[in-house]
């Protein structure tokens, strides 16, 4: 655990530093909008998905290396949505990351601006990474863009706003729940896949990896939304229960929810099976992100 924790804080300075030299600085002008980018990127994260995509890479036998850049565009992609989601149009929280929201310190106009940048900021990195063998720029931006688009992240959203104060089933929720997060970590991890000219077989195992591991990992959040304390989180605790917000604890109960946690990094674990002992990583990861408390 040790050793996770001491690669994690290593990953995280790697795509830190990556970020810093990618995003144009604060000075360039229009600065209001410069500043705005880079308050909620460099406000504190756990630049978990950027981590899956090099983990990935290692899985599939490449140089995480050759994967930061698209590991940065993931998390650009990552925080452009959550500015958006703490807007007071969606969530309306004022403190992610630890930090005051971008809209509660750059005002809400800014805010919207701000992701709107971020987010094709991302498909300007992406489109900046070295190809590999089998894999074009085309592919990345495919692949990425499938992740974010209206029926994934963004078609997420739209259905979690929809579940509002509504009695969803539990395939319902899954459904939320797989487009709104699931699809981001899945398109990590094959980005990082596909920086190692990983076979479509290799992708195959990294996506049904990815589909159970963003699952739990959203049952997961739902639960420390209840469970967790405002300061531990960095992010208004209680918000889902005061929204009405359609969640795992909502629909199955606190401990029905832990256990559903369970089962799916159990069949996430279970997909990691063809890389042998390159999905060490991946597998410490997994167990970290099922105990985690923030
Ligand atoms: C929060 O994601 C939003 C969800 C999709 C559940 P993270 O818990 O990864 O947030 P950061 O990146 O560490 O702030
Ligand atoms: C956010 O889900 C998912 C996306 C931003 C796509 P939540 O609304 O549960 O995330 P938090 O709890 O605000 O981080
Ligand atoms: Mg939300
Ligand atoms: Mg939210
Ligand atoms: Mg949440």
């Amino acid at each position: 655990m040790s050793d996770l924790k001491a690669y994690l804080r290593e990953q995280q300075r790697v795509i830190d530093a990556a970020l810093q030299r990618l995003l144009p600085r604060s000075s360039v002008r229009p600065s209001a909008l410069h500043r705005a980018m880079r308050h909620p990127v460099f406000a504190g994260g756990k630049r978990l998905r950027p981590i899956l995509c090099l983990a990935a890479a290692e899985a599939c036998g490449g140089d995480p290396a050759r994967a930061v850049t698209l590991a940065c565009a993931v998390e650009l992609i990552h925080t452009y949505s959550l500015v958006h989601d703490d807007l007071p149009c969606m969530d309306d929280d004022d403190l992610r990351r630890g930090k005051p929201t971008t809209h509660v310190v750059f005002g809400e106009n800014m805010a919207v601006l701000a992701g709107d940048a971020l987010l094709t900021e991302a498909f300007a990195i992406i489109a900046q990474t070295p190809e590999c063998k089998k894999y074009r720029v085309g592919d990345y931006v495919t692949e990425l863009a499938f992740a974010s688009d209206s029926r994934r992240l963004i078609g997420g959203q739209v259905m979690d706003l929809e579940g509002e104060g509504t009695a969803l089933t539990r395939a319902q929720l899954v459904r939320v729940h797989e487009a709104k997060t699931a699809a981001l970590l899945t398109s990590s991890l094959r980005l990082g896949g596909m920086s190692a000219n990983a076979s479509s077989a290799k992708l195959q195992a990294l996506t049904d990896f990815g589909k159970s591991l963003g699952l739990a990992f959203q049952v997961i959040d739902d639960l420390l939304d209840v469970t967790q304390s405002t300061e531990k989180l960095g992010k208004t605790a209680g918000k889902d229960a005061a929204a009405k917000k359609a969640t795992y604890p909502a629909v199955l109960g606190l401990k029905k929810s832990k256990q559903e946690a369970h089962r799916l990094t159990r069949k996430a674990l279970s997909a990691l099976q063809p890389f042998g002992r390159r999905a060490a990583r991946l597998d410490q990861i997994a167990h970290y992100l099922l105990d985690r408390d923030y």
